[in-house]
This record gives C-alpha cells, structure tokens and sequence, in this order.
C-alpha cells in the first residue's frame, strides 16, 4: 500500500500531468456497505492507473478492528499510491488506534519537488464533529511553508458546507481558522467527504472538492455511489465525477445539474 511514487509519461498527448482519483466514506460494515461497489471503484480505479489514490475517511462504519481488516483487504488491492486519513466513524470505539496499526499515522504528507500533499485527522473519539485545534494549526501553516510546487490539503469534515447534504451539522469547527491558513500558504486544492455528496467551490484561490461515498447506500438524494478524479496539469485542474460503475460528469461545468445526477440501483 505504501509503494513507491513513479511519474508516469502522460500517454495522452504531452505533459507530465497529475492524476488523483480522490474516494472517501467507503463505510465498510455498514448495513448499507456495498463491496461490489467497493470493488468495482478498485477495478476503474487500477484501469485509470491514477499517481495517487486519496481517501478521506470514514473507511469504516464503526471503527471496529475486523471492519479496518476488511476494508485494507480492499484497499491493498489498489495498484497506485494511497494515502489516507480517518473520519469521524473511524474514531468511534477507540478505532483510531486500530487505523494506526493497519495503515500507519493518522496524518499523511508527501512530498516531491512538483506536488505536496498534507492530510490530517479531524476526528475526535466518539464524536460526529471535527476540528483542528491551534496545535495542529501551527504544523499546518509550518509544512505548507516555503514550498513552491502545487499544495494540496485533505481531511474527512468539510470546510464549506455542501449544498444538497442536508441540516449543516458537519462543518470542522475551526474552519474559518483553517481556511486563513490555507489562503494565506497558497493552497491549490482541499479534498473533503463526510457529508456523501459531491460538489466544487472556488475559494480565493483554492479549489475545494467535496467527495461522495464510494461503496455504500448511505446516499442523499439523488446521488449514487461515486468518487472523483483530478486531473492537474501546466496548472490547470479538471474535476471529474465518476459514479461507479456509471458515467462521468465534469464537477466543475456541470455543477449546476449535480442535484438530479445519479444512477439508481
Ligand atoms: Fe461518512
Ligand atoms: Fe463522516
């Protein structure tokens, strides 16, 4: 799971471009888990070949040692580099130490010369809310600093709220401070889940995506199980919706019809 990272040559005409498939709230264990969709995000996801594959959280519904044991028989099975960070449901029944022995820290930095990538526990034991805390908000502003390539930030609670998800209730409790940080280190990209629904803004400068579930029934509305791929390259980012086993939509255009999109099942 932790392989070496190799660039790719972009077969697709020039460039050397970065490519994330981005999953989140695989939820293994809940009633509603699917792991044929569980498998099927795996098998489009080793056919994308993507450099990273980032999941932000909530791997399990309850945090339990046999639902992490499965859900890394799952992961393992993903070709590219995986990085990867708990959510609340991790947290629940002391599970943040069961992550910490399956898939190692509770946070995640890579770093070569062209992208860094910071991921970082917003849990807290037994609790749904998120935050950071000052601690935390220092490292954050010290590993984004001095750093000139693209800068990437991830954590299971969202930022900004999530249109279509419902009373907010989820927001990191501490996101104004985050965000400042963010901004002020000039962050290109933050990638979120928690609320199971897909969705784009532009903030200053940063681009904040926002995941769904990617093998569970644990749906809102209209949208089904899906997950994203990001796409960045000579500095510009494509968003792509991907419902598994299903079509794609481009996030970003076609954000305005994302609250009819879907495959029902
Ligand atoms: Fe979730
Ligand atoms: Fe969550």
């Amino acid at each position: 799971m932790h392989r070496e990272v190799c660039y790719r040559e972009d077969n697709r005409g020039g460039g050397h471009g970065l490519i994330i498939a981005h999953i989140s709230d695989t939820h293994v264990g809940a009633p509603e888990f699917r792991s044929e969709l569980f498998r099927k995000c795996v098998d489009e996801i080793n056919e994308l070949n993507p450099d990273f594959v980032i999941h932000t959280g909530d791997l399990t519904n309850d945090g339990y040692r046999h639902q992490f044991e499965d859900a890394y028989n799952f992961l393992d099975k993903i070709e590219s580099e995986l990085l990867i960070i708990p959510g609340n449901h991790d947290a629940r029944n002391v599970g943040y130490l069961h992550f910490e022995e399956i898939f190692g820290g509770r946070y995640s930095v890579y770093k070569d010369r062209n992208v860094l990538m910071v991921g970082v526990d917003s849990s807290e034991p037994d609790l749904d809310d998120g935050h950071l805390g000052r601690e935390r908000q220092i490292w954050l502003e010290n590993v984004f600093r001095g750093y000139d390539g693209f800068k990437l930030f991830f954590l299971h609670h969202h930022l900004v709220s999530v249109p279509y998800s419902g009373r907010e209730r989820g927001v990191l409790y501490d996101a104004g401070e985050v965000l400042k940080i963010l901004v002020d280190s000039n962050v290109n990209l933050v990638l979120s889940g928690h609320k199971h629904v897909p969705n784009v803004w532009r903030l200053e400068d940063i681009v904040i995506i926002n995941a769904g579930t990617a093998s569970s029934l644990r749906l809102r509305g209209m949208i089904t199980p899906c997950y994203n791929i990001i796409e960045v390259e000579d500095g510009e980012l494509k968003a792509t919706l991907k419902f598994v086993g299903g079509a794609s939509r481009n996030l970003i255009e076609e954000r305005a019809k994302i609250r009819g999109l879907g495959l029902h099942y």
